[in-house]
């Protein structure tokens, strides 16, 4: 049976970055995955440019951009691995890119370009590859791990267990790292899908079904006091409901029933601006309302109100400030998300107090997690790669440390 320092299951971003890692500090590494192709989600990530890391992102305060049970877990690796380390390896290997927003950095022509160079570091590594290649069973006996898979049976001192969430199946995600945390008595954390698109009951959501495609910004937020949560993004009204970074980010906090609440005109003064045209014009309320916010917005909410159908002249003021409320406060309860199948990330994930914070390994010697089957979950914007490669290379580390102990 074929012996390895280490086995990394999950050929994505942190299981090749780590594969990559460890390889070049002289480990005899295997990852194996069980799709024909490796890192599919960076391939498909940031629109198919790859947003790789966030410069926004501050490793001394984690809780910022980064929700778990425990959001401080994460300050070691990602102090030890910064956006900027990774920054100057996508510089060494020539690839071009550029800062779109809020710090969020993107591959000027592919995110092929980020999986070409995780290659070529698991190559200068010497690292094997095995894919398409799936496990069966895996035993742990005598210190050691054997995995049964497709190639054969293997063994390894350390197992890495690298298969990311539970989002996109149809691109090879499983819960095949959850398994094998509860078959070595791991806790977990209850999973669920984040920076996913939120749904409203089809009959409520009628009159705005018309607006789909619309995008514009907003403020939007759930929760209460302490838990509040707001962000200013740009929000996209869908068939079913609503999108755009505004949502995604909002419904890793949003709770089942809770309400979300937006403001459509974040930057206007509304109940003023409606006040002043209704003093000087003596157009419809709707064309006036149009001057201040998408045409198609103007129109689906004018067309809710008899009152609000008139000169805007006519419109008496309780009837203008319900429409500047209405819009400015909009408060709705989202019957559901789109679920996996649209879901960028899987928050909660393995258990961060069975896991070492500055290694990833768990409680069960020579077994580590790392990436997004941990419970670590990053907002939209490069964050959860930074968590992927931080993880990966604290990982990476902490694998030749025990094989090469000083
Ligand atoms: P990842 O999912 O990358 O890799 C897991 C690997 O394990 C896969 O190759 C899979 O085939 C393999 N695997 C699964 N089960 C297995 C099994 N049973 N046996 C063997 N192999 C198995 N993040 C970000 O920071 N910026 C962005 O721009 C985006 N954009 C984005 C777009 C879309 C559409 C999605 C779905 C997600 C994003 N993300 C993102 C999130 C990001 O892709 C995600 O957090 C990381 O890929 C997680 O890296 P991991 O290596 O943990 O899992």
């Amino acid at each position: 049976m074929t012996q390895w320092d280490a086995v990394i299951v999950g050929a994505g971003a942190a299981g090749l970055f780590c594969a990559g890692v460890a390889g070049q500090l002289g480990l005899k590494v295997l990852v194996l995955d069980h799709s024909d192709k490796v890192a599919e989600k960076i391939r498909i990530s940031g629109g198919g440019r790859c947003n790789f890391t966030n410069r926004n992102l501050d490793p001394s305060a984690p809780q910022k951009h980064f929700i778990g049970q425990n959001p401080h877990f994460c300050r070691s690796a990602l102090s030890r691995y910064t956006p900027q380390a990774f920054i100057t390896l996508v510089q060494k290997h020539g690839i071009a890119f550029h800062e779109k927003h809020k710090g969020q950095l993107f591959c000027d022509h592919s995110a092929e370009d980020i999986i070409r160079m995780l290659l070529v570091e698991c190559d200068a590594g010497g690292v094997t590859r095995w894919q398409p290649c799936s496990v069966k069973a895996v035993r742990h006996c005598d210190g050691l791990y054997e995995l049964d898979t497709d190639r054969g049976p293997v063994q390894t001192r350390a197992l890495v267990v690298a298969t990311g969430g539970l989002s996109i199946p149809k691109i090879g995600a499983t819960g095949w790292g959850y398994d094998i945390a509860s078959q070595f008595g791991l806790r977990l954390v209850e999973r669920r899908p984040g920076l996913v698109p939120l749904t409203f009951d089809g009959q409520a959501w009628a009159p705005y079904a018309q607006l789909a495609g619309l995008a514009l910004p907003v403020g939007i937020e759930t929760g209460e006091k302490k838990a509040r949560m707001h962000f200013d993004e740009d929000l996209l009204f869908t068939h079913r409901g609503l999108s755009g970074p505004a949502v995604l980010q909002i419904s890793s906090y949003w709770q089942d029933s809770a309400p979300i609440r937006l403001n459509l005109t974040p930057d206007v003064d509304l109940p003023e601006r409606l006040q002043d045209a209704k003093q000087r014009s003596r157009k419809l309320l709707v064309n006036e309302l149009a001057q201040l916010v998408p045409n198609r917005l103007a129109e689906a909410w004018t067309g809710q109100n008899p009152l609000w159908q008139r000169p805007v002249a006519e419109v008496p003021d309780k009837a203008l400030t319900q429409l500047a409320e209405a819009l400015s406060r909009w408060s709705l309860v989202p019957t559901g998300s789109e679920g996996y199948k649209k879901a960028e990330v899987t928050l909660g994930g393995v258990d961060t107090r069975d896991l070492s914070s500055q290694t990833l390994e768990s409680k069960q010697p020579g077994l580590y997690f790392i990436g997004e089957v941990v419970d670590v979950t990053g907002w939209l914007g490069g964050y959860n790669f930074q968590w992927a490669w931080a993880s990966a290379h604290a990982c990476a580390q902490a694998l030749a440390q025990q094989n090469h102990p000083a």
